[in-house]
């Protein structure tokens, strides 16, 4: 193996659990643990250079071929879509996208056309274009829960891991949107420019993940 592969991590709790799997497939990932401000990291004894990034970056940059590798949640493939190879499910960052209504609506009856609000406003307009059902989306950017409260959105497309949020706020989940969970994509073009190299580290994780079964 001659040439470095890069690969983009989403920074926060997918970057911990990568680096958790690359370690139990034997990779010194010791200089992710110290970052500093550094947001690209050569590995010691791998040829492989990590790239910390946030999850739609993370795309972007596997897209544009700059890094051949990323491990990025399915809620934001799903959201922003894009052209590579979604080679492995990882398993970790498993939650689900919820549509969650505040607790005794009757969110499907009458004709009034609803509006959800959503971080995920693809995923929502989506969801609903499946059913047949017209319905407003507005973008929200975080605390999804609050529309509802406010009077602004009649439910709510959003993650749930616990339920605590949607609980706390009065909210109920009424539908599963989808599953999600960290994948594994690549580059097209460095999947054929890199095989070996590429199949090599995917192995190297599949061996990882077959074990946790
Ligand atoms: C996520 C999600 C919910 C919450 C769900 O928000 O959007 O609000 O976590 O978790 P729970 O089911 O365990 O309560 P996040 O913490 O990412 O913050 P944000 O809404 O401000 O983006």
């Amino acid at each position: 193996m001659s040439e470095r592969l890069r690969i983009a991590l989403t920074k926060g709790r997918l970057q911990e659990q990568s680096v958790a799997l690359f370690e139990r497939a034997g990779l010194d990932c010791t200089p992710i643990h110290h970052p500093g401000r550094r947001l690209i990291h050569a590995l010691p004894d791998y040829p492989l250079d990590v790239v910390l990034a946030k999850g739609p970056d993370v795309i972007t940059y596997v897209e544009h071929g700059v890094c051949d590798l990323g491990i990025v949640g399915k809620d934001t493939i799903l959201e922003k879509g894009g052209s590579f190879y979604e080679v492995l499910d990882l398993g970790f960052g498993a939650c689900r996208f919820a549509l969650a209504v505040p607790e005794g609506s009757e969110f499907y009856s009458g004709y009034r056309t609803r509006t959800i609000a959503s971080k995920y406003p693809a995923i929502t307009q989506n969801f609903f274009r499946a059913k047949g059902m017209e319905v407003g989306v507005i973008k929200i950017e975080g605390s999804v829960e609050l529309a509802p409260i406010l009077g602004l959105a009649d439910g709510i497309v959003d993650i749930v891991e616990t339920g605590a949020t949607l609980r706390a706020n009065g909210l109920i989940p009424i539908e599963t949107v989808a599953n999600v969970s960290a994948r594994l994509i690549v580059n097209t073009a460095s999947m054929k420019l890199h095989k070996e190299q590429i199949q090599d580290f995917i192995l190297r994780c599949q061996r990882e993940l077959r074990k946790e079964v």
